[in-house]
């Protein structure tokens, strides 16, 4: 079964008060609970982590090298400064798609840039909580590819969507 590790960066766990105009009111909490339901949607595993600290994000990118095949990270302000992550991003190697619920390249120009984009196989800006989800469907989508062009062992997901006419 694919396994994806979705990482929060540092203080994502105070959504739901933080600057409510740029981010909104939904908690992290929630936002962990939708990608749990889209992910049993899509018949694949995901664990979801948060941290404030750099090394803690670059540890957990480490570990991810056995077990997962792929990640999801919002690495929140680390975004615009960390080599560490990037670094960690490359070292593994894994298919990696890069989150932010608010359109960085629409506010502080210091946000317009980013370490991880470099790494990252895609970038998903201002979508929201819902971006998370389209990084799942996203990654879902690449990493059959990739199983069906090199026989992984990624299998096809059961599709729980029924047809209409079936
Ligand atoms: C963020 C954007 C970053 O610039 C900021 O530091 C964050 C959150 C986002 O999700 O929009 O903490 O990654």
């Amino acid at each position: 079964m694919v396994r994806i590790l979705v990482l929060h960066g540092p203080n994502l766990n105070l959504l739901g008060t933080r600057e409510q105009s740029i981010y909104g009111t939904t908690t992290l909490d929630e936002i962990d609970a939708a990608i749990a339901q889209t992910a049993e949607n899509l018949n694949i595993e995901v664990d979801t982590r948060q941290s404030n600290v750099e090394g803690e994000l670059v540890t957990w990118i480490q570990e991810a090298r056995t077990g997962y095949h792929g990640i999801i990270i919002n690495p929140a302000a680390y975004t615009h400064t960390s080599v560490a992550i990037r670094d960690a991003l490359a070292a593994v190697a894994l298919p990696t798609v890069e989150v932010h619920l608010s359109n960085i390249y629409q506010r502080e120009e210091f946000r317009h840039h980013s370490y991880i984009a470099g790494v990252a196989m895609a970038q998903l800006s201002g979508f929201g909580p819902a971006g998370y989800l389209l990084a799942l469907q996203g990654l879902l989508e690449h990493l059959l590819e990739q199983g069906a062009k090199t026989g992984a062992a990624t299998s096809k997901p059961v599709r729980r969507t029924r047809r209409r006419n079936a």
